[in-house]
Order: C-alpha cells, then structure tokens, then sequence
C-alpha cells in the first residue's frame, strides 16, 4: 500500500499484518481516510463511541462481520461503548419486539461485547462513564455524542462512521485532522437568537434550523443562549447534527471555547444567520403531527438524571391517558440512579415507562405498531419519516406539552 502520511515503525508494522489480518485491514482503513483527507499522522486514542449497533439499522451483514471479527479474538484498545441497540436487552418483550428481532439484536450485541466494546447500550456514554475531557482526542461515531463532546465538554473527535470507529478502536488511534486541530474548530457564523428559548424542545428547534440553514462544514456560534443548559446543547447539538452535518458548534459565554474571549476574537466572522419567533413558529409547524399520538416518547439522545427527574416531577400524581403509551429512553447507568432515586416508579406509577438501551429511531417502530410520534427532540422528528419509510411520523413538543395534553 502507497502511504502519504507518516507512520512508525510500529504502525507499519501492524499495516504488514504483524498484528495479524484483521488489525491488517482495520489500519488499513484508517489510513486510506487519513490520506485522503490530508492527515500529516495518527494519534492515539483511549476512548471510542461505535455506532452500528441497532439490528433494525445494520442487518445481517452487520451481524455477521461482528461475529467473524470476534471469532478472530480481536479486542478493541480503547474504552469503548455501544450505541443504542433495537430494543431494550432486558425487557424487549414489553417493547412489543418480536422474538426474531431480539435474537438477532442480542447476538450483535454478544459479538460487540466479544471485542470487548461495553454494552451500555447509549449515545450518552459522556453521561455514563465513557466521558472525555478537555482537549482530549477521542473516535465517536454517534453524530449527537460527537456534537456534544466537541462543543459542550471542549474534547476532539471527528465525525466517524460505525465502522471507521470501530477500526479506530481496535488500532487504538485516528488520524490527525479535521475537528482534531485548532485550525479546523474557529466558529463560522453567527446564529443570533432573538428570543428567549421558553422550553427544551426550542433549543431543539434551534438546532433543527440551524442545521438546515448552514452549509456543510460550517461551525455555529450561538448568541443569545446564555442560559442554556448542558441537558440542553444535548437537544440542540443532536437535531443540528441530524437536520444539517454539524459536529461542533460553540455558545457564546457557555461552552468552553466560546468563553475564551481571545481565541473568539480570532475567529473574524461575517457571516450572520437569525432566528426570531417566527422562525421558531416555522420549526413547530414543519414538525407537527395532527392525530392523537400512540407513542409519547422523550431521551433522544438518552436522558440525564435530570431530565428523568423532571419527567417524573411533571407526572407525579396524574395517569397517563388511555391508548397512549408515554415511554422514556435512557442509559443503563441514569436508569439505575433513576430507579434508585424513585424516579422511574413515579414514572410507573403514573403509567408511562422508562427503557434502557435503545430508542424511537432505532428500534423497529413498524413491528411495534407505532405510527403518531410525539418528542422533544427535533433529531427524532427528523429521523422517525426516514427509517420507517413514511410510515410513522414524530411531532415536536415540550416535555411540559406531552404531559399536560397526554396525562390528566
Ligand atoms: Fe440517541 Fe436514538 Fe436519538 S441513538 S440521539 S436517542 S436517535
């Protein structure tokens, strides 16, 4: 193989297959993306996000590269965690997944486990362990994880597919370019809001218009947000990563490059998006679903404690109307503290659900008869038409809006 950009001796040692064939291949891939996009090396990595996991979005092909992989006895060098799965792997029967799916979901899951990536099952593994810090360099591949960690915890990832993460891990390095290097991370244009975001599911719809009205590779600087929260930028960062192709974005004052008034100065920006009420108004129109819901659904991405906590606070006391299920999705690890701390029998209580390990946009939504989708999330607004082929569709609202309407 011809090879632009530098390696070790160790590195070429490992393309040669000294290493053996699969971490052969694997080095081989990062490489050739490397190369492509102008990277001068590779850096190491300790912590990786592998996306891919959901039987419903991978399939058979996917299944079975898994398990040929960890037949071979690979494991990856990183800490690694598994995005959200088709289901929960638990309690998939309350879900109304059939036993088809599940077997097939839980033998992805084994053969990820099997190259040593945790089966956490979430695309919030920064709230669950798996959380870079400041500056460090780190190989994502869920685009709601990338946008987080690069904008709201100041770390470095690129953008990476499932499987360009997963070679990452195993070789324990991503090549040095893009969102890695200063150079690449100056904001673009600033995107002026001029109002004050009154619930989670504005800065939801924030995201959403702004991904839809930046081009590709431009990097939003938020006036106007001062208030917002970390729980927040997870809502904005995922729907601008999934209506556009944002995988940082900055918050003036907020998040931790924009508060650096020096380096801020230094990013001379002209360009100017706004976005005032009626814009906003747009957002809620373009993303509403007349008919009564089947499926209240809130965590995409996966909720905090906090989220959790607010839920069961506003459904504390009320029941949740009949034909409608009011669920919530969230990580095995915020599910544990949240059973703990008596947010999920509130939630219970009140006849909703909470699950773990999976969610709206990933499980298979046909097989369980779900049509009318109601979130906060502009990101599962954004997804839910596309991976049903039309067949169900998800409206915005606020966590507040779904429990008075849905509950009484
Ligand atoms: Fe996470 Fe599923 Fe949304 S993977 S970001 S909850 S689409």
């Amino acid at each position: 193989m011809n090879v632009i950009m530098f390696l070790t001796k160790d590195e070429e040692l490992i393309l040669e297959g000294e290493s053996g064939s699969v971490l052969a291949r694997a080095m081989k891939l990062i490489v050739t993306i490397g190369d492509l996009k102008g990277a001068e090396r590779l850096v190491a990595i300790s912590r990786s996000q592998i996306a891919g996991v959901s039987y419903k979005t991978s399939g058979d092909p996917t299944l079975e590269l898994m398990e040929s992989l960890a037949d071979e006895g690979v494991k990856v060098r990183t800490h690694a965690t598994q995005n959200p799965a088709g289901m929960d792997l638990e309690r998939w029967k309350d879900m109304k997944v059939s036993p088809q799916f599940a077997m097939k979901q839980l033998r992805i899951c084994n053969a990820y486990k099997n190259l040593g990536i945790k089966p956490i099952c979430t695309c919030t593994p920064y709230l669950s362990g798996n959380r870079p810090k400041l500056d460090e360099v780190v190989g994502f591949s869920e685009s709601s994880a990338v946008a987080y960690v690069n904008s709201v915890i100041g770390a470095r990832t690129n953008r990476h597919g499932g499987l360009d993460a997963l070679s990452c891990a195993l070789v324990g390095k991503v090549p040095l370019m893009g969102l890695l290097l200063n150079e690449n991370r100056s904001g673009s244009v600033y995107v002026d809001i001029e109002f004050e975001p009154n619930d989670e599911s504005d800065y939801a719809a924030i995201g959403y218009y702004t991904g839809k009205n930046l081009k590709t590779g431009e990097i939003p600087v938020f006036t106007g947000l001062k208030n917002a929260s970390s729980d927040s930028l997870k809502l904005l960062g995922a729907a601008a990563a999934a209506a556009g192709s944002v995988g940082l974005f900055h918050v003036l004052d907020v998040t931790p490059e924009a508060k650096n008034k020096y380096l801020v100065k230094k990013w001379m920006i002209e360009e100017r998006l706004n976005m005032d009420k009626k814009a906003l108004k747009s957002v809620y129109d373009e993303l509403s679903i007349t008919e009564t819901p089947d499926l209240v659904c809130l965590g995409c991405p996966h909720c905090s404690v906090n989220e959790v906590h607010e839920i069961a606070k506003k459904l504390e006391g009320r029941k949740v109307k009949r034909g409608i299920n009011f669920w919530v999705y969230t990580s095995p690890n915020v599910y544990d503290e949240s059973l703990k701390l008596g947010y999920v029998d509130t939630i219970r209580s009140s006849g909703g659900d909470v699950f773990r390990h999976t969610c709206m946009v990933v499980s298979p939504l046909e097989e369980m008869g779900f049509e009318k989708l109601i979130s906060n999330s502009a990101k599962a607004c954004f997804y839910v038409p596309r991976m049903t082929k039309g067949k169900s569709t998800c409206g915005l609202a606020s966590q507040k809006q779904c429990v008075d309407e849905f509950s009484e």
